[in-house]
């Protein structure tokens, strides 16, 4: 069953907005019929260069880790919000996660939507058994959820990054302690041959 968590936020700029909206909104697991309102959310955010970064080279052709997708929405179901996490190595043989991307809409932006699936998302992974997370992204956005960028200092990702904006984080204590080498996605034929 699909966990919800109702939470409360007012729009800080809420008279910058030309339309009323939703004062509510809910965090849940993403579904098929979500992904056409994220990836327009994803457009309108980020924009077509989005699919010209680094971390999506470990993104491509790859899922995110299962439970871990999430959305926020409206009561009325209008997408505001959108993380995911994927399966990676931080290096030879140790598991993480990477975050990202994480978005809000314009209109919802400073109004808790970002923070309330940051806080599910960590939760989700921790409940999962995961180790760490890597993201690349605002160190001062970032470091309030206990990001920080000495847990990457050695690693390296398949491609150019702001090193400023390589953050990790640890979900399990010392999990991140003495990594080093290429951040690698988990290749999903891992999966599938093990399965066969
Ligand atoms: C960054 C983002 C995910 C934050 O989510 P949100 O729902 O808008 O913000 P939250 O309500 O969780 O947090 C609001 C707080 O974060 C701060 N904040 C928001 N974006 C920030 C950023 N890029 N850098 C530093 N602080 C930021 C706000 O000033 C506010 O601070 P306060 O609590 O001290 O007043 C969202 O605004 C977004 O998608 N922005 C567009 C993409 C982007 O700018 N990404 C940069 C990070 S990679």
């Amino acid at each position: 069953m699909t966990r919800q968590i109702a939470t409360r936020f007012s729009f800080r700029s809420i008279e910058r907005l030309a339309a009323p909206v939703d004062p509510h909104f809910q965090i849940a697991l993403e579904k098929d019929q979500d992904i056409e309102a994220r990836e327009s959310l994803l457009d309108r955010v980020f924009g077509p260069e989005r699919f010209q970064k680094t971390s999506e080279k470990l993104r491509v052709n790859q899922a995110p880790v299962s439970g871990l997708a999430l959305v926020a929405k409206t009561t009325s179901g209008a997408l505001l919000g959108t993380i995911r996490l994927w399966p990676i190595f931080a290096g030879q043989g140790r598991a993480a996660l990477l975050l990202g991307p994480l978005a809000v809409c314009p209109e919802a932006k400073d109004g808790g939507v970002g923070r309330a699936l940051m806080l599910q998302a960590l939760a989700r992974a921790k409940a999962q058994g995961h180790a760490s997370i890597l993201l690349v992204g605002d160190a001062a956005y970032y470091n309030r959820f206990g990001f920080e960028r000495r847990f990457t200092d050695r690693l390296l990702l398949p491609g150019p990054v702001d090193r400023k904006r390589f953050l990790g984080r640890e979900l399990i204590p010392g999990a991140l302690f003495g990594a080093v080498g290429a951040v690698k996605p988990v290749r999903r034929q891992r999966f599938t041959a093990i399965a066969a």
